[in-house]
């Protein structure tokens, strides 16, 4: 079956995480992605949280599965070169070094036009223009700027950053977007264009229901948040909300059996409005469904507290599946807290291809979250990330059609090979 992106190159010039996750989801997508290393070195992850002695990290080969991997050092005047001719060859050019990183290179967006006009130059910073521009930044830095940590955590507790990499992930998956915007678009106008992200605009983006609130904020206090209800005033910022859900449906998370032991026999329970006679039943208290000092969203929101606490007796008297089953049947919305160990052993997401297992050369057999995005016409299959330089014979040769003498000089000039290599060869 043909790829969605099949005949699409990517030059893939990105590191950590944020620029990997975005080209390994096009390169799922049927892209060939060239991802360029340094010679000896490679993507700093190779090395980072490394739990199989002289194999790739998990950190790596879960986030640049499919791609090819080319050693070149762009300082190199052989190397430059080498990138230039990618340049030429490739459809996109995927980034996300530190700020000012690629015009160093010489790698200016006026130059990769020259070189290509139909290039699309996609590059992940921290922050967009500004005063912050030329920072570097990480996961927690992007969480923290964005207002994802400002608004997340207990009201009497700090800011806190969540474990979901909405940061670098969720950033990367943004620039995906305009990648791929910016492809459909070329296909009417023949020009490439320039794609950015900020991790800041894209954290801002992902916590958007709070900058929502903080503008309701200036018509009155946010009557669905639990300090509401417990009559604490609100100040002129949007306050961190514990487990409040974000659409107005008031939610919590409620112990289930077993929570003594295991620190994840919780579910998610919503109380939503259209469902309270099947939780009053549910949960034992068919009188609240009439009783006027609880039928209604606005009597109960007062008394959250207990109307929680009672749904929180219940819910200890059965395990998180166990609620899950019987709320579902008459639409409660919930969801059990699910582990990392529980998600790895589902067979459903095994299935589905959501959780899949890879060999590898070096390391053995591993799982990764495969591609969360699925397109009937062009499935999605998960092929082991490259050693470092696997490819870099084949595309000198197959893509930039060098001859063998060519290769030779290029491998002696040091452009593909670390300097400690190619002194043992001298
Ligand atoms: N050959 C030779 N040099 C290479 C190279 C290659 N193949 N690939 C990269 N380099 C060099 C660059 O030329 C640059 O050198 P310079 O600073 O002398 O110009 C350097 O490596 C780039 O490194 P940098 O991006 O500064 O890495 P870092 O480890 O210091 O910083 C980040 C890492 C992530 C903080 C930074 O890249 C950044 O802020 N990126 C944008 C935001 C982002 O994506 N953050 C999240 C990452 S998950």
């Amino acid at each position: 079956m043909t790829k969605a992106l099949a005949g699409v190159r990517i030059l893939d010039f990105t590191h950590v995480q944020s620029g990997p996750t975005c080209t390994q989801l096009l390169a799922w997508f049927g892209a060939d992605c060239i991802k360029i290393e340094r010679p000896g070195v490679g993507d700093i992850t190779r090395g980072q949280l490394m739990d199989v002695p002289k194999a790739d990290s998990l950190y790596f080969t879960m986030l640049n599965h499919n791609k090819r991997s080319i050693t070149v050092d762009s300082k190199n005047k052989k190397g430059l070169e080498i990138i230039e001719r990618l340049i030429k060859e490739c459809d996109v050019l995927v980034e996300n070094f530190a700020p000012g990183a690629m015009d160093r290179m010489g790698l200016t967006w006026e130059r990769i036009q020259e070189l290509n006009p139909r290039m699309i130059y996609a590059s992940v910073k921290g922050f967009g223009p500004g005063p912050y521009e030329d920072c570097k930044v990480y996961e927690n830095v992007a969480q923290c700027t964005g207002g994802s940590a400002s608004t997340t955590g207990f009201r009497d507790g700090p800011p806190l950053v969540t474990g979901a990499q909405i940061g670098d992930s969720g950033t990367g998956l943004h620039l995906a977007l305009g990648i791929v915007t910016a492809l459909y678009q070329r296909t009417m106008t023949g020009r490439g264009q320039r794609v950015t992200c900020a991790m800041q605009d894209g954290v801002l983006n992902l916590a958007r229901v709070k900058l929502r609130d903080q503008q309701r904020l200036a018509h009155g206090p946010l009557t669905e948040y639990s300090q509401h209800g417990e009559g604490v005033p609100f100040g002129d910022a949007v306050p961190r909300a514990g487990n409040d859900s974000g659409g107005g449906q008031p939610g919590r998370i409620l112990r289930c059996k077993g929570w003594e032991t295991d620190p994840n026999a919780y579910t998610y329970f919503i109380t939503q409005a259209p469902v309270w006679e099947a939780i009053c039943d549910v949960i034992g208290e068919p009188g609240w469904k009439t009783d006027p000092g609880y039928a209604t969203p606005k009597a109960r929101l007062p008394k959250l507290i207990e109307i929680f606490g009672r749904i929180e007796q219940w819910t200890m008297t059965k395990t998180k599946f166990e609620v899950l089953e019987i709320c579902n049947k008459v639409d409660i919305p919930c969801g059990p807290i699910l582990s990392m160990k529980e998600l790895i052993e589902d067979s459903s997401l095994r299935a589905t291809g959501t959780v899949v297992e890879v060999d590898h050369p070096t390391r053995g057999k591993y799982f990764s979250v495969g591609n969360p995005i699925k397109l009937s016409d062009s499935p999605s299959d998960v092929k082991r990330s490259p050693l470092l330089g696997e490819h870099t014979d084949e595309i000198l040769t197959n893509v930039l059609k060098y001859s063998a003498e060519e290769v030779a000089a290029i491998k002696a000039s040091g452009a593909t090979e670390p300097p400690a290599k190619k002194q043992a060869a001298e």
